[in-house]
């Protein structure tokens, strides 16, 4: 029962169903505030001096205060792992601009709410395939920063469920941008390519990691915009993300991907990925 796990907020730990807010906090109303993924293997956070340094930036982005050190997050985000049980955690970090009464400016004074709970993530990591419906990207220009405010995201990955997707895959003026949740990257002749960094997208921690294995490891990897119809032509596509790791997209809008299995170069990167996590937690 997810009710069961232990949370964080304002300072306390305890039980994620006994955890409430106020109606009045700009979380609720305006979905003012940011967040942050950060997975844990066998009790070791993976990328955590990553995933804090792009909390600070989203915190910077949108003006809120940063309420701890970094040294006091690590500590902080150590605790609830071990709180809970499960071997595996995917860890959410929410930091809203706090309560206040309804008014779109900035309070003039409002204490930024603090919330962190952790989601077992499932033993073996090795992603299935999935589908992908190629979307139109409706979103604004500041895609970088990691807002609470999603319902773009969850609108779109809606619109791929309709579909009978998985994931949505992104375009915006002709060219790719990311998934609803998801970071994503191709590959044609040899050669993986995955859209630069910029307002368009966020930039994706696994995204950035791989990126570097593939290159140290000499398999050609540009980051270089993609046009929608480089992502319809190419062998292979994957997804990306803290949660899912390097997922293989079989099919694109009712059409096979490459030959429709998960791809060569895919079974590589998975390889890479997964040997730099066991060095990393010592397995
Ligand atoms: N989302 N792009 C978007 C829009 C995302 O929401 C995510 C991850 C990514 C991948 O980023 P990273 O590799 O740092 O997880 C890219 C998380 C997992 C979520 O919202 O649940």
């Amino acid at each position: 029962m997810p009710g069961e796990s232990i949370c964080y907020l304002n300072g306390e730990f305890l039980p994620l169903l006994e955890a409430n807010v106020s109606v009045l906090d700009r979380g609720f109303i305006f979905g003012d505030g940011i967040y942050e993924m950060i997975p844990s293997f066998a009790g070791h956070t993976f990328r955590l001096k990553e995933h804090l340094q792009r909390l600070i930036n989203s915190l910077d982005a949108v003006h809120i205060n940063n309420p701890h050190s970094l040294s006091e997050w690590s500590d902080l985000i150590k605790e609830l792992v071990d709180k809970n049980d499960a071997n595996h955690q995917a860890i959410y970090l929410q930091i809203t601009r706090g309560v206040a009464h309804r008014d779109h400016a900035f309070p003039e004074e409002s204490e930024p709410t603090i919330f962190i709970m952790s989601n077992p993530l499932p033993e073996s990591q090795k992603a299935k395939p999935v589908s992908a419906a190629v979307i139109p990207d409706p979103r604004w220009n500041s895609c970088d920063i990691k807002a609470i405010s999603l319902l773009p995201n969850v609108l779109l990955r809606h619109q791929a469920r309709e579909k009978g997707a998985y994931e949505a895959i992104l375009i915006r003026d002709g060219y790719l941008t990311e998934g609803a949740a998801s970071n994503v990257f191709i590959a044609k002749d040899g050669v993986v390519k995955t859209p630069p960094k910029g307002p368009k997208l966020l930039p994706g921690i696994t995204r950035n990691l791989l990126v570097e294995l593939l290159q140290k490891n000499d398999i050609p990897c540009e980051e270089t915009e993609i046009t929608e119809s480089e992502v319809r032509n190419a062998d292979e596509i994957w997804l990306t993300s803290s949660t899912k790791e390097i997922v293989p997209v079989i099919e694109l809008d009712n059409k096979k991907v490459g030959d429709g299995e998960a791809g060569e170069i895919w079974h590589r990167s998975v390889d890479l990925y997964q040997s730099f996590k066991d060095t990393f937690t010592g397995a």
